[in-house]
C-alpha cells in the first residue's frame, strides 16, 4: 500500500501513478470543498518551511494560503537572511528546521546545485521535503497542469500535447517545466510532442525516460524543431521562450536569443495550427509581447489563470497527504 506521510515530493517520477492520482482525487475533493466553504483541517497546528532562494508570487501564495486552509502555518523563509548566506549547509539546516515542524520546501533553482541541495536535505531531514522548483524539477506546476488538463479534457490518453519550449542545459538556466512535463504527460497516455531550437537540446536522460514512460503507458513522446509541427492538430499548446531571462539585467544572452529566433512566439496564426478547441497553457510569469500575444493569453483559448488557480488545491493535497496522511 502507498504511504504518504513523509515521503518526499522532488520529481514525480518517484511517484507511481496511482500515488498521483491519490494526489489527483484530494485535489480534486479540495477544490470542491474551497467552493463550498467546508472547512479541511487536516494539518492542524502543523508547521512546514518554505525556504526560497529566488523569487515567486504562485509558489509561496499558494503554498503559504493552502496550508492556513489545511489549519498549519507556513513560515517563509528567505534563504539571504538565513545563515545559509553565511555557509550553513543542508543537513544542518534540514535537521534543525524538521525539528521545528512538520515539513521542508524549497525552491533552489540554481544550476546543476538546485537538485543537489534538495537531495542533501532529503537525506538527512525527518519531515517531507517539497520541490518548490529546483534546475531539474517543478512537480507542483506539473502536477497542477495535470489537474488542469484533465479538467478541460475528458480524458488524457491520446490527447496531442505540445511542449514548445526554449530552454537547455547548454545556457545554464533551470528546464523544470518542460521536463518535468516531458516526462510526466506521457504517464497518462498523451501524445507527447517536444519542440524546441537546434542547440536547445534537452538532456539524454529526459528523453530516454520520456520515451519509456510513454511506452509503458500508451502515450508517445517525440521531438521537432519545427514550431509549425508542433502546433498543427495539437490539443494542448504550452509554448515559451527566452522572455522572462530578459528582465534579468545581468542576461544578455535573453535579448540576443529573442532576436535570432523572433518567430519561436506564440501568435494568433499559430494557434490557428492547433485544433480548434486546443487549450494554450503557460506556467506564468508570461513575457506578454514578447513570448505571446495578448490576443492569445487573454483570448478563449487561454487556461493560465485556471493553471494558477489549481496550484493551490495541488499545493494542499502534497502538504495534506505527506505532512499529514497515514504513517
Ligand atoms: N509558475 C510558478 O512557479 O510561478 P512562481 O515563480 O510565481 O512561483
Amino acid at each position: 500500500r502507498s504511504v504518504f506521510r513523509n515521503k518526499d515530493f522532488i520529481t514525480l517520477q518517484e511517484w507511481s501513478v496511482e500515488e498521483i492520482d491519490t494526489l489527483l482525487d484530494v485535489s480534486f475533493d479540495l477544490k470542491r470543498k474551497f467552493a463550498l466553504e467546508i472547512d479541511t483541517p487536516y494539518l492542524n497546528n502543523k508547521v512546514a518551511m518554505l525556504m526560497f532562494f529566488e523569487e515567486s508570487t504562485r509558489t509561496r501564495n499558494s503554498m503559504e494560503a493552502g496550508l492556513a486552509q489545511l489549519g498549519g502555518h507556513a513560515n517563509f523563509l528567505d534563504t539571504s537572511t538565513m545563515q545559509i548566506s553565511h555557509g550553513e549547509v543542508a543537513k544542518d539546516t534540514a535537521v534543525i528546521l524538521g525539528s521545528y515542524g512538520h515539513g521542508i520546501a524549497c525552491r533552489n533553482c540554481f544550476w546543476g546545485e538546485g537538485n543537489a541541495y534538495l537531495r542533501d536535505m532529503a537525506a538527512h531531514a525527518n519531515v517531507p521535503i517539497m520541490n518548490l522548483q529546483c534546475d531539474l524539477y517543478h512537480p507542483m506546476q506539473a502536477l497542477a497542469d495535470l489537474m488542469t488538463i484533465k479538467e478541460k479534457k475528458e480524458k488524457t490518453k491520446n490527447l496531442n500535447v505540445s511542449i514548445i519550449w526554449a530552454y537547455a542545459t547548454s545556457h545554464k538556466k533551470p528546464i523544470s517545466v518542460p521536463l518535468s512535463q516531458s516526462l510526466l504527460f506521457p504517464r497518462y497516455g498523451m501524445n507527447v510532442t517536444l519542440a524546441y531550437p537546434e542547440g536547445f537540446e534537452m538532456p539524454d536522460w529526459v528523453i530516454e525516460q520520456a520515451r519509456e514512460n510513454a511506452e509503458k503507458n500508451g502515450g508517445t513522446f517525440k521531438i521537432t524543431h519545427d514550431m509549425d509541427e508542433a502546433y498543427t492538430n495539437a490539443d494542448i499548446v504550452i509554448p515559451k521562450n527566452w522572455g522572462s531571462w530578459v528582465s534579468d539585467p545581468k542576461d544578455k544572452l535573453g535579448s540576443k536569443l529573442l532576436e535570432e529566433n523572433k518567430d519561436w512566439k506564440c501568435t494568433e496564426e499559430k494557434m490557428a495550427l492547433a485544433k480548434e478547441d486546443a487549450m494554450y497553457m503557460h506556467a506564468l510569469p508570461a513575457d506578454r509581447g514578447n513570448e505571446v500575444e495578448d490576443s492569445v493569453i487573454d483570448g478563449p483559448q487561454s487556461i493560465v489563470y485556471e493553471e494558477a488557480e489549481n496550484r493551490l488545491h495541488t499545493a494542499k493535497a502534497v502538504m495534506a497527504l505527506t505532512m499529514g496522511g497515514r504513517g
